[in-house]
């Protein structure tokens, strides 16, 4: 069984003050609920701390939205470090997200370079990766996955399952980026998710493409959690546009667990044949 998680992106859509609003609201009204999967929040990073201590007491968890790689020497003002991180025992951390990578100009090698340490410092990235629009209409998705996976798995680099995940996030599907194209169906998540684990196989080996957590993000909301999350090759979801209300955050992880029920019923059924 992969691990299963859930993560709110509340991006900079949130100050500080709304940020404490909501966690108060979430952590109040989460705390009598069960969920299959570990739930987490990734918050704006000045109420990272304030967040942490909100929602850490009801068993969620929180999520840097982003970090520097490790520091050698130097001095980097404003950025938040690694040791940072560390210091607070924060579980994950976003790197490689397409508003990264696109409106920072992360590259592949630093998105690899950044994820590589933070495993190091037993921080467990959730590294993203993701075609855009253009490289879809040019045939291109899989050579651009392939440039970024092996970013990241650099030289004898093996990383454990337990030490990160993937989020798949096709960058015209994210509510920032959004086409006119529909939303994808669960089914075609499920087979990009299958293929990236052959490209993972072919990089680092069968086990870990196996047993390695996928998530999915792109507009995931109340309406749709459960399509991508009765998948079996989809083992969570990163959720932004539809984590900011508190309401519509809770109603997303319940229909994702929905979603999770479905497919363990189903695998379970399956096995008994
Ligand atoms: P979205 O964002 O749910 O608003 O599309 C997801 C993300 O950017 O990770």
């Amino acid at each position: 069984m992969r691990h299963a998680l859930a993560v709110g992106v509340w991006k900079d859509r949130l100050t500080f003050l709304e940020s404490l609003s909501a966690a108060a609201t979430v952590s109040l009204k989460m705390k009598d609920l069960t969920f299959p999967f570990e739930t987490a929040i990734a918050p704006t990073p000045i109420a990272l701390v304030s967040v942490q201590n909100l929602i850490e007491r009801i068993g969620m968890s929180v999520c840097a939205q982003n970090v520097m790689w490790k520091e050698e020497t130097g001095s980097y003002i404003g950025e938040t470090t690694i040791r940072m991180l560390s210091e607070l025992k924060c579980k994950y951390a976003i790197v490689g997200h397409s508003e990264r990578r696109l409106v920072f100009n992360e590259t592949d090698e630093v998105v690899g370079r950044k994820a590589r340490d933070c495993i190091n410092a037993g921080i467990k990235p959730i590294v993203c990766i993701g075609d855009s629009a253009n490289d879809r209409e040019q045939s291109r998705t899989w050579q651009v996955m392939d440039r970024q996976l092996r970013a990241l798995f650099q030289a004898e680099f093996r990383p454990g399952p337990s030490d990160f995940s993937l989020a798949y996030e096709p960058v015209w599907a994210i509510s920032t980026w959004r086409t006119a194209e529909p939303l994808p169906e669960g089914s075609v998540i499920n087979d990009y998710h299958r293929e990236i684990r052959n490209l993972i196989a072919k990089l680092r080996g069968s086990e870990l493409a196996e047993t390695l957590s996928i998530l999915y993000g792109g507009s995931v909301n109340p309406s749709n959690g459960s399509r991508y999350m009765r998948q079996e090759n989809v083992d969570g979801v990163l959720i932004g546009g539809a984590s900011k209300e508190p309401a519509s955050l809770i109603q997303t992880f319940l229909a994702c667990k929905q979603g999770l029920e479905e497919r363990n019923t189903r695998v379970t059924a399956e096995n008994a044949e």
